[in-house]
């Protein structure tokens, strides 16, 4: 079946028949006769139309989608379908073809991308992976998540690197300039986050990039919050590595992920842990001396073994779904949202705290924020109580809170957690 949007959105509407009341699934049918290429970011019925595709639960308001993304009807039916096929037909792999779907969303070629589970997996391959020494000085933030810091903090426990920090700053232009602060002569890596799970703000990882180029420093982006809701081109970003997931803001099954590593890099970043599949079929223990032939000629190197093939189908599915829709209806339609709480949290006359730039580069859909006078811990637990989820960001002493907003919530759900702030 040819997969536009007209045959898309029927489809995805009759598969969750089962599950939507029939009223839903006729109203994501009739967007099918309104839906044009360009979705603007406030046609509240398309984007109400496409929030039945989802099974998240009504009974509380989600929005911390940077934390986990909540799966449509069609990748939990991919997932499930290909669980099935597998164990009906007694087929093995059907990973493989991820690799190529993945590649072409980020801007890298087949070879440059490994399946990963998580971020943290693609984070501890580079970390390690890399060729430093005692005195070596690696680059990353005062806002990491403790999936990059924990294994750079490890390495530097171990083998006696150094770490050292900035703090991202309110414009990209002041954080680039803290970053060309930081470099000596012993930097060997800047290992940032693409967007901190802290408070959001894009870095400006081209320029990171660049600089480290130039200055011969390895670049590392941990990019657990990039793919789906930015438009990305690894090639033009022009880093080294870049770790990732499919479970954010991808819509995919949970515990999938990738990392990309540029193709002239991959004979730099040594592979540690190797299986089926990270070879180059050339290794035979029955000669004198064994052989081992050598690394796969591509990103497999950095991943071995048999792989959940109804999971990576699903994360076709997760792409699929999001190109159906278009990538930069949903990055406008996301990024509309994250203005639409930063605007509604300045009204509140000085109560909030926005801790997010307000920079049109630096912002999209995660903001952070601090109630004044009010404990952060003690406000996400009214939240629970009023049935929304938002995160606290309890990490490097930041004591505060993050809201984080997808294509299946709308400012209703934005004004009901304003609301609240207005009680605090
Ligand atoms: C910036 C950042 N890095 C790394 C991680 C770890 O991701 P994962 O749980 O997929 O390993 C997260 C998770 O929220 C994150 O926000």
């Amino acid at each position: 079946m040819k997969f536009n949007r007209r045959n898309f959105l029927r489809s995805a509407a009759l598969l969750a028949a089962s599950s939507l009341t029939e009223m839903e699934a006729f109203a994501a049918n009739q967007e099918i006769d309104t839906s044009g290429d360009i979705i603007a970011e406030d046609d509240e019925k398309y984007w109400s139309n496409v929030r039945q595709l989802f099974p998240l639960t009504k009974d509380y308001i989600y929005l911390n989608n940077g934390t986990m993304g909540p799966s449509p009807y069609p990748v939990i039916d991919a997932v499930h379908k290909g669980m099935l096929h597998e164990d009906q037909e007694g087929k093995y792999g059907g990973w493989e073809e991820t690799t190529k779907k993945v590649a072409k969303f980020v801007g890298a070629n087949d070879d440059e991308i490994a399946l990963t589970h998580n971020v943290t997996d693609g984070i501890n391959i580079c970390c390690w992976g890399l060729p430093l020494k005692k005195g070596d000085e690696v680059i990353l933030t005062t806002h990491e998540h403790v999936g990059n810091a924990f294994p750079w903090l490890n390495r530097q426990k171990l083998d006696g690197i150094v770490i050292k920090t900035f703090t991202p700053a309110y414009t990209a232009d002041e954080t680039l300039n803290r970053i060309n602060a930081l470099i000596t002569k012993n930097t060997r890596v800047i290992a940032a986050p693409h967007i901190p799970c802290t408070q959001g703000q894009i870095l400006p990882v081209r320029e990171m990039c660049k600089l480290a180029k130039d200055k011969g420093i390895f670049s590392f982006v941990d990019g657990a919050h990039g793919p789906g809701m930015l438009m990305l081109d690894l090639h033009d970003m022009g880093c080294d590595m870049y770790a990732s997931c499919t479970h954010k803001w991808v819509l995919g099954p949970k515990g999938t992920g990738f990392l990309y590593v540029r193709k002239d890099f991959q004979d730099t970043l040594q592979t540690y842990f190797v299986g089926g599949g990270s070879d180059d079929a050339k290794w035979n223990m029955a000669t004198t001396p064994v052989t081992m032939g050598s690394y796969a000629p591509s990103a497999h190197r950095y991943y071995g073994g048999t792989q959940a093939s109804g999971l990576y189908r699903g994360v076709v599915a997760a792409i699929d779904f999001i190109e159906t829709i278009g990538m930069q209806n949903i990055h406008n339609r996301i990024k509309s949202l994250g203005k639409y709480t930063q605007d509604r949290m300045l009204e509140l006359d000085g109560k909030v705290e926005l801790l997010t730039p307000t920079e049109e580069r630096s912002r999209c859909a995660v903001n952070g924020f601090r109630i004044k006078g009010v404990e952060y811990t003690k406000f996400n637990e009214t939240c629970g109580l009023n049935k929304i989820r938002i995160r606290s960001v309890a990490e490097n002493g930041l004591n505060s809170l993050r809201v984080s907003t997808h294509i299946y919530n709308n400012k209703q759900e934005i004004d009901a957690l304003i609301d609240l702030i207005k009680k605090a």
